[in-house]
């Protein structure tokens, strides 16, 4: 137990303060007799935090939906590291990740990117490591490319719950500074619908206390398709949806949220885990 006093406060700009939601679903899913994914670590730093999340509302669907996004994005990882052991993984938008942790194999060099106030926090929860970089940067710049090319590869670029926070020409331009950099790698990301983007305010989520912030999602996507219109160096390998998840998880989420799944299939598209292969050019 970690006394009140010792806790860590968090005080950070309201985007980065979003990493919170997926921590404590994390953190939470330990409880689970079955968890989708095992994450003690993710536990022990939220105890680490002077921060209460209310699980009401529409917290229980999100800590099943972002249990399940932490795992599908882990089981690409995986993939990826058993076709290159020695590879380099970059999660930007790390917040608080524990992936590094979860399935580290021993050979894998990882980057954590992240804006500096945030990373800041990082460091004082989560111990360095030889095989782990942090690097205080935003998505947008170019430093933290010419630190990862110092590394070497082959890449593979983990961008988790971040992109929908972004409108459709800063997406694009993330897109194409990717692919112009790390042709022949591959990248993962999830996106959100309409529906979901009109009925959640994450802003609300993380500062229900002091009123709304007006963060709200921007970036939403109906056809897996679009991803490869916005960039046609960007080409799909594998598409996560809720409903294929194995019974005993999807039944997780209550009768309601099955119901409103199947309602956005219908207008809005599914809530997606993606990962693309960034090549130069179609393959045959
Ligand atoms: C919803 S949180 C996701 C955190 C983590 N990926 C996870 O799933 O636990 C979004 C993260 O993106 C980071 N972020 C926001 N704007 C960013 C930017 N321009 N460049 C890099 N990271 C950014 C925030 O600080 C925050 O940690």
């Amino acid at each position: 137990m970690v006394a009140e006093g010792d806790k860590e406060k968090v005080s950070l700009g309201t985007i980065q303060e979003t990493m919170i939601v997926p921590l404590w679903a994390r953190a939470i899913e330990q409880q689970q007799e079955e968890p989708i994914l095992r994450d003690r670590m993710s536990a022990a730093i939220m105890e680490r935090l002077d921060y209460h999340i209310e699980p009401k509302g529409v917290m229980p669907y999100l800590q099943v939906r972002l249990s399940v996004r932490g795992r599908l994005l882990d089981d690409f990882v995986l993939e990826f590291l058993g076709e290159h052991p020695r590879g380099c993984v970059i999660e930007i938008g790390c917040g608080l990740s524990t992936r590094f942790h979860r399935i580290d194999n021993g050979e894998v060099n990882w980057v954590c990117v992240d804006l500096p106030d945030l990373m800041q926090l990082r460091e004082k929860l989560i111990d360095p490591h030889e095989r782990l970089t942090n690097i205080k940067d935003s998505i947008f710049e170019h430093g933290w490319i010419d630190q990862v090319k110092k590394i070497g590869g082959p890449y593979m670029i983990v961008i988790e719950g971040l992109l929908p926070y972004f409108d459709k020409n800063q997406v694009t331009r993330i897109f194409k500074t990717v692919s112009d950099e790390f042709d022949g790698s591959r990248i993962a990301f999830d996106t959100q619908t309409e529906l979901y983007r009109k009925l959640v305010k994450p802003g609300k989520l993380i500062t229900a206390e002091d009123g709304e912030s007006g963060l709200s999602f921007k970036w939403t996507v109906k056809q897996i398709e679009e991803i490869e219109q916005m960039e046609g160096r960007l080409h799909l390998r594998d598409t996560r949806t809720l409903p294929e998840l194995p019974k005993k998880q999807y039944h997780r989420l209550t009768f309601k949220t099955r119901l409103l799944e199947t309602a956005s299939c219908l207008f809005w598209g599914r809530y997606r885990v993606n990962v693309f292969d960034i090549l130069g050019f179609k393959s045959p």
